[in-house]
């Protein structure tokens, strides 16, 4: 049975073997999946580990994606982009490295009908999670994304990475000025109960907001986004389930239905 993984610490809490044990029922795949907890400093060494004992593939979470770019003999483009890698291959002796983060959240806004050609999208944070979405995000051909954050400069530097028109950095004061068709928090804020300082004057009646962070609550973002009269507020489940999603398929060549895992974890999250 060809084997898989998911590499992080913490690990505990990782629903990524249910999702993909999930999968591998749903299209016939006799694969197994388990998570892997890894001392910090001891990444190279558990996957090379891993690999000897005939892996195939893996995954990997926070705090080892900058790790695992550095340690993959080759990157995808959108790897590559977002600086940071969530899905390994080994195949041949070579260790493939590629970043599915960003396709999970735009098979989620698509999943979920939101359209992203000629949209106005504002993209909150710019950080690691900002960064991998954004090179998906252009290939929807979207009309433009403004990349706000707390620490300006760091939006400066991410629009410089990437060589397009449509994207521009500003201050969050500054990104209220306009209103957007979509506004994803790809901030930490989620996790420490804050909301991003942004205004009431980004969202209208037509505007969809996404957070990245999910829970068996609504996001502060997702609670106050709710209170403008956004259209539709999702939280990131349907992008964590989006992205594994994207690995199994490029570990297995078939790409499995989300609809049911994710109804699936829903349930569990509301018994937490
Ligand atoms: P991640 O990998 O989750 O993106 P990160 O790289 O540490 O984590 O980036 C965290 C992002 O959340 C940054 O954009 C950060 O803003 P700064 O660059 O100004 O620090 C943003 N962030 C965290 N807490 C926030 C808060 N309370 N309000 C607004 N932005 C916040």
């Amino acid at each position: 049975m060809d084997q898989y993984r998911v590499f992080g610490n913490p690990i505990k809490q990782s629903r990524s073997p249910f999702i993909h044990q999930s999968f591998a029922q749903t299209t016939k795949q006799a694969i197994s999946y388990e998570t892997s907890f890894v001392e910090l400093g001891n990444f190279t060494t558990a996957v090379n580990e891993f690999i000897g004992q005939g892996g195939k593939g893996a995954n990997v979470t926070v705090p080892f994606k900058e790790e695992a770019l550095e340690l993959a003999d080759e990157l995808s483009e959108r790897a590559r982009l977002a600086g940071a890698v969530n899905t390994l291959s080994f195949s041949k002796g070579k260790i493939y490295g590629d970043n599915t983060d960003g396709e999970g959240l735009v098979q989620d806004l698509l999943r979920n009908n939101v359209k992203l050609e000629n949209s106005r999208i504002l993209l909150l944070g710019a950080g690691g999670a900002a960064r991998g979405v954004i090179l998906p995000l252009l290939a929807k051909n979207p009309n433009s994304i403004v990349i706000a954050n707390r620490t300006v400069s760091k939006a400066e530097n991410l629009v410089e990475q990437f060589n397009s028109s449509k994207l521009s950095a500003s201050g969050f004061e500054q990104a209220s000025d306009q209103v957007y068709d979509i506004i994803i928090n790809a901030t930490s804020a989620s996790l420490t109960g804050t909301l991003p300082a942004i205004t009431a004057s980004t969202v209208t009646k037509n505007t969809v907001c996404y957070d990245m962070v999910y829970g068996k609550n609504l996001t502060p973002f997702l609670v106050w986004a709710k209170a403008q009269g956004a259209a539709k507020v999702i939280d990131g489940l349907g992008m964590l389930v989006g992205q594994a999603a994207e690995s199994f398929f490029i570990w297995r060549g078939v790409k499995p239905e989300v609809e049911a895992v994710i109804e699936q974890l829903k349930k569990a999250l509301a018994q937490e």
